[in-house]
C-alpha cells in the first residue's frame, strides 16, 4: 500500500475558508485523489434504507481530519475517535485516531444537531445521512446516536482501491425498521466477564443494535451485587458475580455506543438462587442449593407474603440506581411452581383473592411488581407467560414461545418483540434465521396492531457455552439478524447476505471477537500440537447440534466441561452453505457442469483425507477420539457423494440396491455422535436421490 502525503504547507494552513476551497480544489485536481476506477463494493450490513453509489472514490491519506460541524460533545468524539481508529485498523493509513476540535476543516464532517436523549429512549431519533464525494465525507444527524450509526456505516464502506484505500462515492440515508433490536445474553447459567460483554456490545454497535438486555439471575446464579440484600450472591452465586461499580461501567460503556441496557431479573420462576439466599422468599419448600442442572426448577417465590413485596421493591429500587433505562425485565416464564398448587396457605389465599388457578396467581403477583415498577418510573417487559387481561396495556411481551404469541398480544393492544426465531442455541444457519421477520407485510395484523410490535432480540441462553465459546455462538449469526431488525423488510438476499456477512465477520474479529480464531485455538488444544491442518479441514465438515439434541445426548449440566470437539466447531460453518448451493447448482445440469462437480469432489476429496491424520492425532487425545465414530464415517459419506457425482455426471445408472444402501448409510450418520452433525448430510441426501437405479 503506498501513502499519499498531502504538501506539508496546505495542511499547516488550514485555518479559513479561503484556504478550505483551495484545499478541495487542490484534492479535485489530483485526479488519483478521486479515482473513476473505484466500482463500489456493498459489503454494508445491515443493508441501508436508500443508497445510491456513482464509480469513484475519496482516497484515505493520512491527512484525513474528522470534526464536528458546530457540535462538541464527548461522546461523538468517542464514537469518532473509534472510527478512525478502526480505519487505521484496516488500512494502515497513519491518520489522527482523535476527532478535529468542532468547526475545524476537515475530509469527514459531521453535522449533527444534538446530544440526544440524556437517557437513551425506545423514540431515540437514529436516523442519518452520508454523503461521500471526491472532496471528502459527511454525515448528518439529529442525535449523536445517529451520527454513531452513519461512522458505522462509514467504517464498512471503506475499501481497497488498487493500491489505496477509499471511501466509495455513495450517498446514503438511513434509518431503522425497528426500535427496538436486541440481544439477551443469559449470563446466570455461565457467567460471562466483562471484557467478553464490553467486545460483544462493540459487535452490537457495529451492526446497529441498540439493546443489550442483561439476563442477571438464574436457578443458577444470581449475577448482580445487591448491597441491600448482599447474600443474593454470597450465597445465590458460585462468587462469579457483576459488582455494582461493574454494572455501572457497562451501562456507561453501552450508552456510549448508542445502546441501552435492559437488566432482567427472573421472578416469580427461575428464581432458585434468590430462595437459597433468602430462604423466606419460597413458596414452601425453599430449594436446597443453587442449581447446576439445567431445566425448569420447581421453585417459586412465595406472591402470598407482603414480605416479598418488599423485598423486591428495596431490590428493584436498588437496581434502579444501577440501570437508567426506562424498561426493566422481570422474566416471568416457566413457573410450574408445584407449591401453589399444594401448600394451604397459597391455596387459601388464592380462594380469598378469587384466584382461580397458578396463572391467575402469577397475573396477581405480575400486578404487584408492576406497581412497583411504576413507582420506580419503569416500563414493565416480561416473556410471554406474563400476558394476562389483568394487566395493563403498558407492558412489553418477549414472545419467546413465537409469532402467533406476539400476535396475540398485540390484539389484545400489548407492545411486543420478538424473539422464538432468534434462538441462537438452535443451532441453526443464519439464513433461516435472516429470513425470519417480526412483522412480515403478510402478517394480519392491522396497522394500528403491527405499531405495537417494537422489534426483535436474539436470544443467547447459556447453558452449552462459556466464556471461550460465547463470540462463535453469537457471531457472526447475530449479525445477519441484525439486518432483519434494521433493513426494509425486501432486503432478503440470502446469497447477498453470506456474501456481505464474511466480510463483516472478518470486521468484527477486528474489534476483538474471537469467533472465528476460537476454532483453530479450540483445536490446537484438542490436538495438543500447532499442526492442525489436517484437523481444521476435517472440522469444517461438522457443526454443533442443537441445544436440545446436546442436552439429550450429553445431558450438559453447569458442571459440564465446555471443551470438546463439539466446543471447538462452529454453527453454520462456510460448508454448510457452500456445499448446499453448489449440489443445488450441479443438479440442474449434472452431465454438463463441470465447475461445479470439480469443486464438490475437491471439497468431499478434502475432508475425507484429512481423516488418517486426524485419527493419529486421536490417538493421542481421548478428548479429541470422542469424534472416532464422526472420522470413521466421513470417508464413506465423502465416497457416496463421489459416487452419485459420477453417476449422476454421466448419466449411468446404478445398481439395484445401491441408493437404499446410501440412504441408509446417510440416516447411520444422523445419529447422535460427539454431539456434532455433518453440515452436508441435505445435499449428499439430494445428490444420493437423484441417482437412477
Ligand atoms: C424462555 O426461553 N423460557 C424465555
Amino acid at each position: 500500500m503506498k501513502i499519499r502525503f498531502w504538501p506539508a504547507s496546505l495542511s499547516s494552513s488550514l485555518s479559513s475558508i479561503a484556504a478550505v476551497t483551495v484545499i478541495l480544489a487542490s484534492s479535485v485536481s489530483f485526479s488519483q485523489m478521486s479515482p473513476s476506477s473505484v466500482t463500489f463494493t456493498n459489503n454494508l450490513m445491515p443493508r441501508p434504507a436508500s443508497l445510491t453509489a456513482t464509480d469513484g472514490g475519496f482516497v484515505l491519506t493520512p491527512e484525513f481530519r474528522a470534526a464536528a460541524t458546530h457540535f462538541d460533545d464527548p461522546r461523538l468524539d468517542g464514537a469518532i475517535h473509534r472510527a478512525l481508529l478502526q480505519i487505521r485498523q484496516r488500512t494502515g493509513v497513519p491518520l489522527p485516531a482523535k476527532a478535529a476540535p468542532a468547526g475545524t476543516e476537515a475530509q469527514l464532517t459531521l453535522a449533527v444537531q444534538g446530544a440526544g436523549e440524556k437517557i437513551q429512549s425506545i423514540d431515540e431519533d437514529e436516523s442519518y445521512s452520508l454523503a461521500v464525494t471526491s472532496s471528502g465525507a459527511r454525515i448528518e444527524a439529529a442525535t449523536v446516536v445517529g451520527a454513531m450509526h452513519g461512522l458505522e456505516t462509514l467504517v464498512q464502506l471503506v475499501q481497497p482501491s488498487g493500491s489505496d484505500y477509499v471511501l466509495p462515492l455513495v450517498s446514503i440515508k438511513d434509518s431503522p425498521r425497528f426500535r427496538w433490536r436486541g440481544l439477551m445474553v443469559d449470563c446466570g447459567r455461565h457467567f460471562e466477564p466483562m471484557d467478553v460483554l464490553k467486545r460483544t456490545i462493540d459487535g452490537m454497535a457495529a451492526v446497529k443494535l441498540n439493546v443489550f438486555h442483561w439476563h442477571l439471575t438464574e436457578d443458577q446464579g444470581f449475577r448482580i451485587e445487591s448491597k441491600l440484600y448482599p447474600r443474593l450472591t454470597g450465597i445465590g452465586s458460585n462468587g462469579l458475580f457483576y459488582t455494582q461499580q461493574d454494572a455501572k461501567d457497562l451501562v456507561a460503556y453501552a450508552r456510549a455506543r448508542g445502546i441501552r441496557v435492559v437488566p432482567e431479573f427472573e421472578m416469580p420462576g427461575h428464581s432458585t438462587a434468590w430462595q437459597v439466599a433468602y430462604p423466606k422468599l419460597a413458596s414452601g419448600t425453599p430449594p436446597p442449593a443453587v442449581r447446576t442442572q439445567f431445566g425448569i426448577a420447581p421453585f417459586a417465590l412465595d406472591p402470598t407474603r407482603e414480605e416479598t413485596y418488599q423485598f423486591i421493591a428495596r431490590f428493584l429500587g436498588e437496581m434502579a440506581t444501577l440501570f437508567p433505562d426506562a424498561y426493566m425485565h422481570i422474566g416471568g416464564d416457566e413457573t410450574p411452581a408445584p407449591d401453589w398448587k399444594t401448600n394451604p396457605r397459597i391455596l387459601a389465599f388464592m380462594k380469598a383473592h378469587h384466584l382461580k388457578d397458578s396463572p391467575a396467581l402469577q397475573a396477581y403477583f405480575n400486578t404487584r411488581v408492576l406497581k412497583i415498577l411504576t413507582g420506580l418510573h419503569k416500563h414493565m417487559v416480561g416473556w410471554d407467560e406474563i400476558l394476562n387481561p389483568a394487566l395493563p396495556k403498558d407492558i412489553v411481551i418477549q414472545s419467546w414461545r413465537g409469532e402467533a404469541s406476539l400476535a396475540k398480544g398485540a390484539e389484545q393492544g400489548y407492545q411486543g418483540i420478538l424473539s422464538a426465531p432468534y434462538y441462537l442455541d438452535a443451532m441453526k444457519p443464519a439464513a433461516t434465521h435472516y429470513l425470519a421477520d417480526p412483522l412480515p407485510s403478510s402478517s394480519p395484523l392491522t396497522p394500528e396492531q403491527r405499531k405495537r410490535v417494537l422489534g426483535g432480540e436474539v436470544c443467547m441462553w447459556a447453558e452449552q457455552l462459556d466464556e471461550h465459546t460465547i463470540d462463535s455462538r453469537i457471531w457472526p449469526r447475530t449479525a445477519a439478524i441484525a439486518e432483519r431488525f434494521w433493513s426494509p423488510e425486501n432486503v432478503t438476499d440470502v446469497d447477498d447476505m453470506y456474501r456481505r456477512l464474511n466480510v463483516v465477520s472478518i470486521q468484527l474479529e477486528g474489534l476483538g471477537l474471537r469467533h472465528l480464531s476460537h476454532e483453530d485455538a479450540a483445536l490446537r488444544s484438542l490436538a495438543g500440537t500447532q499442526n492442525i491442518d489436517q484437523l481444521r479441514t476435517f472440522a469444517s465438515a461438522f457443526e454443533p447440534v442443537s441445544f436440545h439434541d446436546r442436552y439429550q445426548e450429553q445431558r450438559t449440566s453447569q458442571l459440564t466441561v465446555l471443551n470438546r470437539f463439539v466446543d471447538a466447531v462452529r454453527p453454520d460453518p462456510p460448508s454448510r452453505y457452500r456445499i448446499a448451493k453448489l449440489t443445488q447448482s450441479f443438479l440442474k445440469a449434472p452431465q454438463s457442469d463441470t465447475a461445479d462437480q470439480a469443486a464438490l469432489n475437491q471439497w468431499f476429496e478434502g475432508v475425507s483425507n484429512s481423516v488418517p491424520a486426524v485419527e493419529q492425532q486421536m490417538k493421542h487425545s481421548p478428548l479429541l477420539a470422542e469424534a472416532q465414530t464422526r472420522a470413521e464415517q466421513l470417508p464413506g459419506l465423502a465416497k457416496t457423494a463421489a459416487e452419485a457425482i459420477h453417476l449422476l455426471s454421466t448419466g449411468a445408472k446404478a445398481p439395484a440396491g445401491w441408493k437404499a444402501g446410501k440412504l441408509s448409510e446417510i440416516e447411520t450418520a444422523k445419529k447422535p455422535s460427539a454431539v456434532v452433525r455433518f453440515t452436508f448430510i441435505d445435499p449428499l441426501t439430494s445428490l444420493v436421490n437423484a441417482v437412477q437405479e
